[in-house]
């Protein structure tokens, strides 16, 4: 068998001890498939005498992260401490500097410096590879970037947080609002205990912002992406979905619009039987539109210990094979500025919910804003009554364009009747 493919770990956390105990465990086959052994050589994390579960003593300790970039003959530096500045920033760039293999789990990292990455490790001839970063175990990176290079892809549909998925399952299924429910997560170990990343939808938007690079040829373009979270959506608009056939799901949506790219991560509603659908709890699903497969369907663990393992290690094996393809699927040098559609020229469906003082003449004033902005109503519902009461009123809308819709809105807002922020959703039919 060739010599061992040598690496260094930085980061031992949940992702980092999940690959020790991968690559220990399925050492043989591993290396049967890498046609070499892997050899973890050193480690690095903050704190040395933590216990971590494994045995870390057979490998080298290495205190400062960053000096990994350079240390002993490592072959590839596998980067598992996340954040998109500092220690993990350092480590890449340093080890893409000394010409030596990346391959990470940090989609805050390459969200937001993914395309200066790219072109680094293309102009020293080494890989970059982040397979962890997008759905945990799920290969949609390899599956884009590779299993579907053939196709002119047209959209892509995400579920790719975890998190949000539980919440909104839990909330369905309990009948319980979202702090109540978050609260849960939380005690249960779900959710962070500052869960603003994973709520407000910033980490799926991490992910989307890699996919759609792949998926179009663009750069990666953190910074454009359109991002709304689940915090505002409540007990009643779960139940007014499902009463309307759908499920709510924070949807990230990648799609050609007649040339141009939209690029949202937002909670929509999908149709309960469709692909989307029927994704629930913690799991993860993408969904591709692609003019030759037509519309495969890849779900699974998006995050936890054994699943992000076994996408770090994938990678690792590939690095062994000798395997390397340009880190976004084409050279980056030829990744283009990604011609956006400005979301207010988007069409859809909509649903919209509205926390309005039950008097005399309040629909009519809603109906007539809506009229003006050209918007057609497809149901109205409201119920129970509660005169001089705040109640809830749900309505879809025919499509219509987002400009209007989010005038109309905003209008509806400054109505003394309207008591609360609405709560406005795309409908997507799957
Ligand atoms: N957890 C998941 O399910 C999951 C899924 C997909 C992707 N990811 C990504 O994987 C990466 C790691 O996540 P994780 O969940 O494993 O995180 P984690 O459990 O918090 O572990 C982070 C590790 O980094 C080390 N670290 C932090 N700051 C450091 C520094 N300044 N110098 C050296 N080491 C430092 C920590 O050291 P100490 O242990 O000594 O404190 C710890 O071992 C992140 O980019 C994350 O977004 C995670």
């Amino acid at each position: 068998m060739n010599k061992p493919f040598r690496i260094g770990i930085a980061g031992l956390g949940t992702v980092g001890v999940g690959v020790i105990k991968a690559l220990t465990k399925n050492a043989d086959i591993i290396a049967l498939r890498a046609g070499c052994e892997i050899k973890i050589v050193a480690v690095s994390a903050r704190n040395k005498g933590q216990d971590r579960g494994v045995d870390i003593s057979g490998f080298e300790w290495v205190d400062n992260a960053v000096d990994l970039a350079r240390y002993g003959d490592l072959d590839a530096v596998i980067e598992l401490i996340g954040g998109s500045e500092g220690v993990a920033a350092d480590l890449v760039n340093g080890t893409l500097d000394n010409a030596r293999h990346v391959v990470t789990a940090n989609k805050a990292l390459l969200a937001h410096h993914g395309y200066d990455l790219a072109l680094k490790a293309e102009d020293k001839g080494v890989s970059l590879t982040y397979e962890a970063a997008v759905a945990g175990g799920v290969p949609i990176i390899k599956a884009l970037r590779e299993g579907l290079a053939a196709n002119k892809i047209h959209a892509v549909y995400g579920i790719l947080n975890g998190t949000c998925n539980y919440i909104l399952t839990m909330m369905r299924e309990t009948g319980r609002d979202f702090a109540e429910v978050l609260k849960e997560a939380q005690e249960l170990g779900y959710a962070e205990s500052d869960p603003t990343f994973d709520v407000e939808g910033i980490d799926a938007a991490h992910k989307l912002c890699l996919i759609t690079s792949i998926a179009f040829g663009v750069k990666p373009d953190f910074g454009e992406l359109q991002v709304q979270g689940i915090s505002n959506i409540n007990a009643t608009d779960i139940a007014s979905a499902t009463e309307f056939g759908y499920r709510i799901k924070l949807l990230g949506i990648a799609r050609d619009v007649d040339g141009e790219i939209m690029q949202s991560v937002e909670p929509c509603l999908v149709p309960i039987h469709s692909p989307m659908g029927i994704i629930e709890d913690v799991y993860n699903a993408v969904y591709v539109e692609g003019d030759s497969v037509e519309s495969p369907l890849f779900t699974g663990k998006g995050a936890g210990e054994g699943p992000t393992a076994s996408s770090v290690v994938a990678d690792i094996i590939d690095l062994a094979r000798g395997i390397q393809v340009p880190t976004f699927g084409i050279a980056a040098k030829n990744l283009k500025e990604a011609p956006r559609i400005s979301m207010g020229d988007t069409r859809a469906r909509y649903y919209l919910r509205l926390n309005v003082i039950d008097r005399a003449g309040v629909i009519a004033d809603i109906a007539s804003i809506l009229k003006d902005n050209d918007i057609s109503i497809e149901s109205l519902v409201q119920h129970g009554r509660d005169p001089d009461h705040v109640v809830p009123i749900v309505l879809t809308c025919h499509e219509t364009r987002h400009a209007a819709m989010i005038e109309a809105v905003s209008l509806i807002e400054n109505l003394d009747s309207c008591a609360e922020k609405p709560c406005l959703m795309r409908i997507e039919e799957l």
